[in-house]
């Protein structure tokens, strides 16, 4: 007796959320232009017709970086081949230590195919804006910082529109499943 007033109770929330969020994404994402690790100028006119990935961080994040990158670099490694339909962009929001060289060699240890971008403290958080994520500097002990950011992974079609996110340690099937859906939506298109 107990289970349908639970289930009633957990589909009246799951609604709530529902709403506000489909709102809010519609807005999440945009045109930006920001410098690779070569600095050559890059941004969502060279994702143009493909759909991608973006994941904001920094190279001296502890634990979610690593991880997410960890993450997407098996999910890349898990789709075979379709992986190359989909571009992984991985956006630097501590630009003062992460040098292109520094972003270059860090993203040296995960899946060749992420692309690594950086710009200026400006360019970073009008980026960031577009995508609806937040960061900021926590200084650390010995006058060092960290930056505690949104770790969420987001998955944007090849219109350049708001398609799903993937939430920091989100069950991994669940992860493929939406990169799967992603580019099934490319290829439904271009076949
Ligand atoms: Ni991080």
């Amino acid at each position: 007796m107990r289970t349908i007033p639970a289930l009633a109770a957990a589909l009246a929330l799951a609604l709530s959320f529902a709403v506000p969020a489909a709102a809010q994404n519609a807005e999440i994402g945009g045109d930006f232009v920001l410098k690779t690790v070569d600095g050559e100028p890059f941004g969502s006119e060279n994702l143009k017709d493909r759909p991608y990935a973006l994941f904001f961080g920094f190279t001296h994040c502890p634990e979610v970086c690593p991880m997410a990158l960890a993450e997407i670099t098996f999910s890349l490694q898990s789709l075979g081949e379709d992986a190359d339909l989909l571009t992984p962009v991985f956006v630097t929001v501590d630009p003062e230590r992460d040098t292109g060289e520094r972003l270059k060699d860090y993203l040296g240890s995960f899946d060749e195919r992420i692309v690594g971008l950086r710009g200026s403290e400006d360019e970073i958080a009008a980026v960031a804006r577009a995508f609806r994520a937040t960061y900021r500097k926590v200084p650390t002990s010995g006058g060092d910082y960290t930056v505690d950011h949104t770790a969420i992974i987001y998955l944007i079609d090849d219109t350049g529109a708001f398609f799903d996110k993937i939430d920091y340690r989100e069950p991994y099937e669940a992860q493929l499943e939406k990169y799967r859906r992603l580019i099934d939506a490319h290829k439904a298109k271009d076949g």
